[in-house]
């Protein structure tokens, strides 16, 4: 499974990234405003850092005018995915930029009937939005598990990415349930190191260790 970070805080990056395990990013316009740096050079230091596919959001809503943005978001680096939203607009840019050879990444996904879309429009990768589901007393992790089902029914090659999640619970059921990504914030990301277990056995070891190894008081 790949671990994308669900950030456009280079500083959140940084630490990520460090790590090792970080496969890629989603940003999204209201993550991008709260960090208030000009697009495309923001984008351009995302991809320094994260040697992966960087997700990129048009704001237009109409498909012309999205496709124009689509290709100049896909010009600031070669591994910028353009993240388009699932109306009917943002899916004939999909299918317009998929047959340029350009990256999609199909947002804002609900349903599994708005997943199929997706896939039929040559996505490269459907969003589906796990925790805003959830906030509405619904279950969302069912839809990545529909998800997953009618893309092997069709062998669909659309990479399905669990969003918005929240939790390290909702990690792990994303690739329980077959996700191929999942994107999270890099406090969910922190969060998935953590046993009481881990800490206490290496509390343990080192005790033991120092105990055998290291000397004592003289004459002691
Ligand atoms: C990712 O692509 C989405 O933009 C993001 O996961 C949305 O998360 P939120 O519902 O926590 O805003």
């Amino acid at each position: 499974m790949k671990f994308f970070l669900d950030t456009a805080n280079l500083d959140e990056l940084r630490r990520g990234a460090a790590w090792g395990i970080v496969d890629g990013v989603t940003t999204n316009p209201s993550l991008i405003a709260k960090e208030a740096k000009p697009l495309a050079e923001h984008i351009r230091e995302i991809c320094e850092i994260v040697d992966g596919d960087i997700s990129a959001e048009v704001v237009a809503t109409t498909a012309a005018e999205m496709i124009v943005e689509g290709r100049e978001l896909a010009r600031i680096h070669r591994n910028v995915v353009v993240k388009c939203p699932l109306t009917r607009d943002g899916i004939r840019t999909c299918a317009t930029l998929c047959k340029q050879g350009i990256r999609v990444n199909v947002t804002l996904c609900f349903s599994s009937n708005q997943a199929l879309i997706a896939a039929k429009a040559g996505a490269y990768i459907v969003s589906p939005f796990v925790g805003r589901i959830d906030d509405i007393g619904w279950n969302g992790m069912d839809l990545v598990r529909d998800i997953v089902q009618i893309y092997r029914n069709y062998g669909y090659k659309t990479q399905i990415l669990a969003a918005s999640l929240r939790s390290p619970t909702h990690v792990s059921e994303a690739a329980l349930a077959g996700s191929h990504i999942a994107t999270m914030p890099f406090k969910v990301l922190d969060m998935l190191f953590n046993h009481p277990l881990t800490d206490k056995g290496l509390d343990q070891f080192l005790k033991d260790w120092n105990k055998a190894f290291q000397p004592g008081p003289a004459g002691g």
